[in-house]
């Protein structure tokens, strides 16, 4: 199937590893030119290079903060100035960290509002106006199953991700009439570095050793098994695509089914 991506412009913010990478590099795949950021230049830079070399599309690095307003301008200013426009903008960061009630500060709250809320806000205010002037635009946020079912220490994940579910329904009732589509993908358990490093938390609060930890998770997963980072790109792909122009507003499961409940 074609998605009619191939002359698209994206915008995929988080891209030097796992979901974001994933997303960038099936983007790619479908023929779209590639934006991709992420704080450290040497990786971002790496994975451009090895993206543009597997798909032979066009992949531009930049070295971006999503937290900090001024890279996101940057960012987006890029992309518009190397290529007249945006069509797809993939919103992503790193996850906020675990913790505890007592033990999380102001600051940690501040910075997780920032990290996962505000990058969002400013990341599609920027990309906006574009979209609905070419009125053209597909807006995917990585949320997590955390959205839809709260993990006990991922605290600061089960306030915010939520609101993000609201946020992208809300935005998708107002800017649908200029054919935008604003969506989320909620990933399960998917093998990233992130992912490795909430097992070795966890597996050591509960004493048991990583490789005890993932049997565990697997087995609680009716797939049987974690997800892969390409399994979170193809649909993020979907979503950007002709074909998903009238999915709007959804908050959807990529989870193996691990979420309790009906959603
Ligand atoms: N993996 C899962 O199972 C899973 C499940 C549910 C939700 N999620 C969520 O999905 C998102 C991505 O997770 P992941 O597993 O792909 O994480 P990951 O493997 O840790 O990768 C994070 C990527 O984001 C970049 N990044 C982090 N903070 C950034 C910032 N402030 N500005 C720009 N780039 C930043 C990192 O590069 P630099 O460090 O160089 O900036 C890296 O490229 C997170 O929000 C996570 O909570 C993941």
């Amino acid at each position: 199937m074609d998605f009619g991506l191939k002359n698209k412009i994206a915008v995929v913010a988080a891209a030097s590893r796992g979901l974001g990478r994933a997303a960038a590099r099936q983007l790619a795949l479908e023929g779209a030119t590639v934006v991709i950021c992420a704080r450290r230049k040497k990786e971002i830079n790496r994975t451009a290079c090895e993206i543009q070399e597997e798909t032979g599309s066009v992949v531009v690095s930049v070295r971006a903060d999503v937290t900090k307003p001024k890279d996101v301008r940057e960012l987006v200013s890029q992309a518009r100035r190397r290529f007249g426009t945006v069509h797809v903008l993939v919103v992503n960061a790193g996850g906020p960290p675990a913790g505890e009630m007592l033990a999380l500060t102001d600051k940690d709250w501040q910075k997780a509002h920032e990290l996962t809320l505000m990058s969002m806000v400013r990341l599609t205010r920027a990309v906006l106006p574009m979209m609905v002037r070419q009125e053209w635009g597909r807006i995917i946020t990585i949320n997590s199953i955390v959205a839809k079912q709260p993990v006990n220490e991922l605290l600061l994940s089960a306030a915010i991700r939520p609101g993000i579910g609201g946020l992208v329904k809300v935005l998708a009732n107002q800017y649908a009439k200029y054919n935008i589509t604003i969506n989320t993908v909620c990933p399960g358990h998917i093998r990233t570095q992130r992912q490795e490093e909430l097992a070795r938390f966890r597996a050591e609060a509960r004493r048991i050793s990583i490789e005890r930890y993932f049997a565990e998770t697997a087995a609680a997963i009716p797939a049987g098994r974690l997800g892969r980072p390409e399994e979170i790109g193809s649909v993020v792909a979907f979503l950007a695509s002709e074909q998903a122009a009238y999915i709007n507003g959804v908050n959807l499961l990529v989870d193996g089914s691990a979420a309790k409940g009906v959603h």
